[in-house]
């Protein structure tokens, strides 16, 4: 039996609980999979990358984490949890939620500035956490991507959701700050060529990172974005040698343009002295 999961998939999990795995979706990193576990609905995600390969530290990370701030969350966020998990196929099984990620919130135009203020806050306080060293430790998956907030609730307030973990990290607050100003300026941004130029407007953009930009530097966030940009660049996720080739016209045409309107986007910001 292949390891990678089938549509429609039935098996049984590490604690004899069975799922149901519905359509697949490949994504760069992951293939993801709506499905039904112990007569729940849940999403399920199984860590093996667009070229097949499997990052069993990825998943043993995300587990660590999640233990940790599902334990003790940030603030105003549910962390949402792992329900299950596989370690022979590398499946992890969550509730299904109900929610948008923040960049998809920006381009349905659904992203107001309370509610962008309310994602900054809750992003700085993760920030603010700074042993004596002056590091914090975070996680590799900290960035505005892996929130999501869910529709309104009886009480009128959205829920904010934090997932896609990965393993702990451990950086200065000013590296760590850097890298969640670069996902914003970065939100948009793909490596798909039709994907790109969707630049989140300026005032979203200081909505949601003002308050965590004075806590880094501006050399930090255009080395951050450089870095971004080299590593997207090289990123060698493809099978087929020729959608490598578009991707890659495509990063040196729409995503360098969109590459460098977030750099003058990144000068824009207020940061630390
Ligand atoms: N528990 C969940 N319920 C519903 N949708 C989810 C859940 N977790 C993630 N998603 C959606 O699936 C997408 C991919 O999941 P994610 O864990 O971020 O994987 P990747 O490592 O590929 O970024 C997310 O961007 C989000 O839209
Ligand atoms: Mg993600």
């Amino acid at each position: 039996m292949s390891i990678e999961l089938e549509d429609g998939e039935l098996f049984t999990l590490d604690d004899g609980t069975e799922l149901i795995v519905g359509s697949l979706t490949q994504r760069n990193w992951s293939r993801v999979a709506r499905g039904r576990h112990d007569g729940q609905d849940c999403f399920v995600k199984q860590f093996i990358d667009r070229t097949g390969a499997v990052h069993a530290k990825g998943l043993a990370g995300e587990l660590a984490t999640q233990g940790w701030l599902v334990a003790d969350p940030p603030p105003d966020v549910t962390v949402v949890p792992v329900r299950a998990h596989s370690t022979e196929r590398h499946v992890l099984v969550y509730p299904f939620v109900e929610m948008r990620t923040v960049d998809q919130l920006a381009v349905d135009g659904d992203l107001p500035a309370a509610l962008a203020s309310r994602l900054g806050t809750v992003l700085r306080s993760v920030l603010n956490a700074v042993d004596n060293s002056g590091c914090v430790t975070v996680w590799k998956g900290l960035d505005i991507k892996n929130l999501g907030v869910g529709p309104a609730e009886r009480n009128g307030g959205q829920p904010i959701y934090l997932f896609d973990l990965g393993p702990t990290v451990t950086v200065t607050q000013a590296d760590a700050a850097a890298s969640v100003v670069t996902s914003i300026l970065l939100m948009h941004w793909s490596r798909e060529p039709r994907r790109n130029g969707l630049l989140a407007h300026a005032e979203t953009v200081l909505n949601l990172a003002g308050a965590i930009s004075p806590l880094t530097t501006h050399e930090r966030v255009q080395q951050r974005l450089q870095d971004m940009f080299d590593l997207r660049r090289h990123e060698t996720q493809e099978r087929s040698r020729l959608r490598a080739e578009a991707l890659r016209i495509g990063m040196e045409t729409a995503g360098r343009l969109y590459w460098r309107r977030a750099r003058a986007a990144a000068s824009a910001l207020e940061y630390r002295a």
